[in-house]
Parts: structure tokens; C-alpha cells; sequence
């Protein structure tokens, strides 16, 4: 199995958070021109604090029982799903070859990685594939996206979804997920704008950007919303369970969500210089002069007040994106106010849902 995978029927979308399991499947409805996506099963089941850490599974007993929850409360009988990974093991990059045979690709492709890597580990421990972004005969060169990932990685999660009873058979990588959905939704607004999806997580935010409909960047900054939770704890010396509610609105411990506001405004503010730095980097790089657009997505998208924060630093328009912008939500297997509730925190998964292999 490669990391892109290699089958065709549409699978059941299984992100494996940090924080929570998010499942999704989607029918598809419609032929051609007018395809169309219909939501048939969204769940989410919590996981302990620490079952997963940095991207590491550490309890792989409790990752699988929130899986094998949620395959259960969803009633999913279908078992093929799609997983994904991310963080700090999992590279993602573009590189120009001049144009050549696969053959030759696979050979250069195995060359270039080796760039990748940490000192003293090669091929032998990380995962690698790629796929042809573009062939551009006129100047005689090819854009490859590459991708590699520590096996060791791999297998954990694999072996936690086969614990769970499902059967994993394609493995994708989250900025994937989250740029799939984008692509259904974007429309004819795309065009040329320089666009940044952010996905903000519990541990991890996945950043891609796009120029039109090309993707250029991708990278996991390890930053996320237990950074909220944190600050809140030392500020207000409550427990991380109050904490939690206190992100959601809700007042807990004698503390209200008026009141603790200025923390999470503190942390949005340094989310703003750290995510500046990264789309700076990517501008000075690829020698893009704009930002026209910022789309959040993940459970801390939900922070209050922060897209408007962000706005004001990064100076460009940013809303949230809404997964099921251009999905039916089909009321008699779905509870609209579970989609409503979930909203930006399932992208990963919707984004795995839609994913048919061969649109690499
Ligand atoms: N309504 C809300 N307001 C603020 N924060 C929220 C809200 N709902 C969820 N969060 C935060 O979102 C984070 C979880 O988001 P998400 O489910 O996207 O992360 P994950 O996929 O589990 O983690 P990661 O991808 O980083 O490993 C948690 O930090 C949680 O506190
Ligand atoms: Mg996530």
C-alpha cells in the first residue's frame, strides 16, 4: 500500500486526532459534471489526554477503543476507511525534475528523498511516494510532490485501526485531506488567489498553500490549541477540564468566557506571528507577493474571536471553512445539529471521505 493508496470505491473517512477520532462517510450522488456528495455518518469519540502525543501513538489500546466507539455508534458497516498522518515525521514537498520516464522518476525520486531525512536514517525506516503534480513540456521540466513518513508511524496507526476491527486500505496525509475539501467547495472564486488553508488542531496545525488551483506548501507547525488550554490553566490555575469548557463558552470553576477572554486573545496573538512567520517564509521562497485569503478549519478554528485577530495582523480576509458547504446533509441518518456542533473540527475526516484515488 502506497501513502496515496490505490483503490477506487469511496471509503470511510477516519482522521485520527490528537484529541479525538472524527469519522465520515459520504455517498456520492449525481454523474459526471453535476457529482454531487451526500453525508450518510459523522461521528467524533474523545480520546484521553495522552493517548497520542506529538503525533506518537502512546496508548494504542485507548486509540483503538475510540474507533471501534465510533465505527459502533455510526453504525458503519462498510470497514474499508482512509487514514491519514501528520506532524513532524511526515514531509510533504514539492521538487522540479526535468521530464523523464516513470522509471527515471522513481529512481530521481528515491535520490531527492534522501535529502529529506534526518542524519543517519534513509529509506529503510520512512514510507515514501510521490505523484506528478504537473508536466510542463515547454520548458522540459516536471513538478513532483513528494511524500515520506516514518514507517514506524505508519504501522502504529495501522495497527490501531486493525485493532479496532476496521481495514485501513489508504493511507493519506491531513494537508491532503484538508486541500480535497477545499477543491470541492472552492468554485469558480479561485482563479489566481493565493490562498492559506490552516487546520488547527489540539497539537498540530497543517498549513497548505495555494496559488489558484496549485498547491506549492505544505507543512505541520506544531502548534495547536492545547497552546489555549495551557494559558488558561496558568492564568486562571483551573483544571484542564475547565479550561476545555472555558474554550467552548461555557463557564466552569467560577470562571466565565467573558472573563478569561484576554488569555485566549494572548495566545491568538502569538498563533498570528507564529503562522506569519511560516506564510512569510513560503512568500520569500516561492516569490509570491500576496495573501488573498485565509480558510481555518480543525476544532481550534472555533477559538472566539480568532479569525478576526488573525484578520487584523495578517491583514487579508479569513473565515472559517465549512466542510459541508458542498455536501447534502442527508437528515434522516444525520442530525443536523451534530454537523452543525462538529463543523470545521471534521474537515480531515470529510476531506478522507471524498478521497478517490487516481486524483492524486
Ligand atoms: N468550540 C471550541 N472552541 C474552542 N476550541 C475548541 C472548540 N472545539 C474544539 N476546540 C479545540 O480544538 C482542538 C481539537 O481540534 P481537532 O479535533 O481539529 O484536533 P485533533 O485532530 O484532535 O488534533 P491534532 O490534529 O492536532 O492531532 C482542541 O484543542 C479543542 O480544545
Ligand atoms: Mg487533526
Amino acid at each position: 500500500m502506497g501513502l496515496f493508496g490505490n483503490k477506487k470505491k469511496q471509503l470511510i473517512g477516519l482522521d485520527i486526532g490528537s484529541s479525538s477520532v472524527k469519522i465520515c462517510e459520504l455517498q456520492i450522488t449525481g454523474k459526471g459534471g453535476s457529482q454531487h456528495y451526500r453525508l450518510q455518518k459523522l461521528g467524533i469519540a474523545v480520546l484521553p489526554f495522552d493517548a497520542i502525543v506529538e503525533g506518537d501513538i502512546m496508548d494504542s489500546n485507548a486509540v483503538a477503543t475510540a474507533i471501534r466507539q465510533v465505527l459502533a455508534e455510526q453504525k458503519i458497516k462498510a470497514r474499508d476507511v482512509a487514514i491519514s498522518v501528520a506532524g513532524q515525521q511526515v514531509m510533504v514537498k514539492k521538487v522540479t525534475f526535468p521530464l523523464m520516464s516513470p522509471a527515471e522518476l522513481a529512481e530521481s525520486v528515491r535520490w531527492e528523498a534522501e535529502s529529506f531525512f534526518p542524519a543517519g536514517q534513509g529509506l529503510d525506516a520512512y514510507a515514501l511516494d510521490f505523484a506528478v503534480l504537473e508536466e510542463r513540456p515547454a520548458d522540459g521540466n516536471m513538478d513532483v510532490v513528494l511524500v515520506a513518513c516514518r514507517k514506524d508511524k505508519i504501522e502504529a496507526y495501522l495497527s490501531c485501526v486493525a485493532m479496532a476491527g476496521a481495514k485501513p486500505v489508504l493511507v493519506d496525509v491531513d494537508v491532503f485531506a484538508i486541500q480535497n475539501l477545499y477543491e470541492i467547495g472552492a468554485g469558480e472564486g479561485a482563479r489566481d488567489e493565493v490562498v492559506a488553508l490552516v487546520n488547527i488542531g489540539a497539537q498540530f496545525t497543517n498549513l497548505t498553500m495555494l496559488v489558484g488551483r496549485k498547491s506549492l506548501f505544505w507543512r505541520d507547525i506544531a502548534w495547536g490549541g492545547h497552546r489555549f488550554t495551557d494559558k488558561l490553566m496558568e492564568d486562571w490555575g483551573i483544571s484542564r477540564e475547565a479550561a476545555e469548557q472555558l474554550k467552548e463558552g461555557v463557564s466552569a470553576e467560577g470562571r466565565t468566557p467573558e472573563e478569561v477572554e484576554p488569555s485566549l486573545s494572548a495566545i491568538s496573538d502569538s498563533f498570528a506571528d507564529e503562522l506569519g512567520r511560516t506564510i512569510d517564509f513560503f512568500r520569500s521562497s516561492f516569490k509570491v507577493d500576496r495573501l488573498d485569503r485565509v480558510l481555518l478549519s480543525g476544532g481550534s478554528a472555533k477559538v472566539i474571536h480568532l479569525p478576526d485577530i488573525l484578520g487584523e495582523r495578517l491583514r487579508v480576509p479569513v473565515d472559517r471553512l465549512d466542510p459541508f458547504q458542498s455536501v447534502d446533509v442527508d437528515e434522516r441518518s444525520v442530525d443536523p445539529a451534530v454537523v452543525r456542533d462538529i463543523g470545521c473540527t471534521a474537515a480531515v475526516a470529510v476531506g478522507l471521505a471524498l478521497r478517490q484515488v487516481g486524483d492524486r
